[in-house]
């Protein structure tokens, strides 16, 4: 099989109910970290691992996301007109370099169900899947680059993860590795959506990014509904351990989880003092709201 990952699967169709109210109208994959949409990181991170094909997977009040991948000529005409070329060349980069797709998912039923979505656009290749709401900051490398890395080695499946605390482990898909497994890259015997502390293996998280082999689709077709009544991505990959092997990767990045609130207010908060233009007078401001 190829050792090369050309395409990605973004998974954009939740519902985003903990981003609620203002998920009700607006897809938080579209929530701008300062001024620039979660999934915009989530593209770019993508693109600069080599990534060339891209899906992402859409519901139906999601058309924001279809119109910000596109050009917009009606603004970069009066962009143009107006010799603010600066903004024009920022808002015709990113559709310039991207051959991007998109599907919809008719019912929200799932991760698994989602992923199942992009079966046709996949065809026989292993193919990188990121989550719509997990933004990564990689130290080095991307996050999906370093799983790529990783799986030019193995030639299977890649589960990314993250070393989560005990209160959080019933929120993540857990990794059972095999007995004499460690380090960073460990085969695995077995995977777990949502156990309870007392049922998990281990404290390793599934964190939003995968390799996945195409073998992954006949698993997904006749997946039954596990944890919360949802179709689990998590369950096909169990099956799939049973077929070939599955390995986890550490990533080595600082991981936001953008669907939650809180996350949501780190991540704004750290980006912006990663900004030349932005961190004096953000750190000014924090600095003087503690001293209150
Ligand atoms: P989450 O469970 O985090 O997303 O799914 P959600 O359901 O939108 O959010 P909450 O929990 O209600 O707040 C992880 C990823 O899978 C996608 C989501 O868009 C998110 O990127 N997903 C989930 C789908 O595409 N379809 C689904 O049916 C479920």
């Amino acid at each position: 099989m190829s050792k090369t990952i050309r395409k990605a699967v973004i998974p954009a169709a939740g519902y985003g109910t903990r981003f609620l109210p203002v998920t009700k109208a607006l897809a938080k994959e579209m929530l701008p970290i300062i001024d620039t949409p979660t999934i915009e990181y989530i593209v770019r991170e993508a693109l600069e691992s080599g990534i060339e094909e891209f899906l992402i997977i859409v519901s139906s009040n999601k058309n924001a996301i279809l119109d910000y991948f596109d050009n917009n000529y009606e603004l970069e005409s009066q962009l143009k007109e107006k010799n603010k070329l600066k903004e024009l060349e920022m808002v015709r980069e990113l559709p310039s370099k991207l051959n991007i797709h998109f599907v919809r998912q008719h019912e929200q039923l799932g991760l698994g169900h989602a992923v199942l979505c992009a079966k046709a656009f996949v065809g026989n290749e292993p193919f990188a899947l990121l989550l719509g709401d997990d933004v990564y900051v990689g130290n080095g490398k991307p996050a999906i680059a370093q799983l790529i890395d990783a799986y030019k080695k193995t030639g299977s499946s890649i589960l990314g993860t993250l070393e989560v605390a005990d209160k959080d482990v019933s929120k993540y898909g857990i990794c059972e590795p095999l007995p004499g497994e460690f380090g960073s890259l460990m085969e695995l015997k077995s995977v777990v959506e949502k156990p309870a502390l007392e049922d998990a293996p281990s404290n390793l998280a599934i964190g939003g990014r995968y390799i996945l082999t195409p073998e992954i689709f006949k698993y997904l077709e006749t997946q039954e509904r596990g944890a919360g009544g949802e179709i689990q991505l998590t369950d096909s990959i169990k099956r799939l351990i049973k077929e070939q092997e599955v390995f986890s990767k550490q990533i080595d990045g600082k991981r936001y989880d953008i669907g939650s609130k809180v996350g949501f207010i780190e991540a704004t908060i750290d980006f912006a003092l990663e900004r030349e233009d932005l961190k004096d007078d953000v750190l000014e401001f924090i600095k003087s709201k503690i001293s209150e």
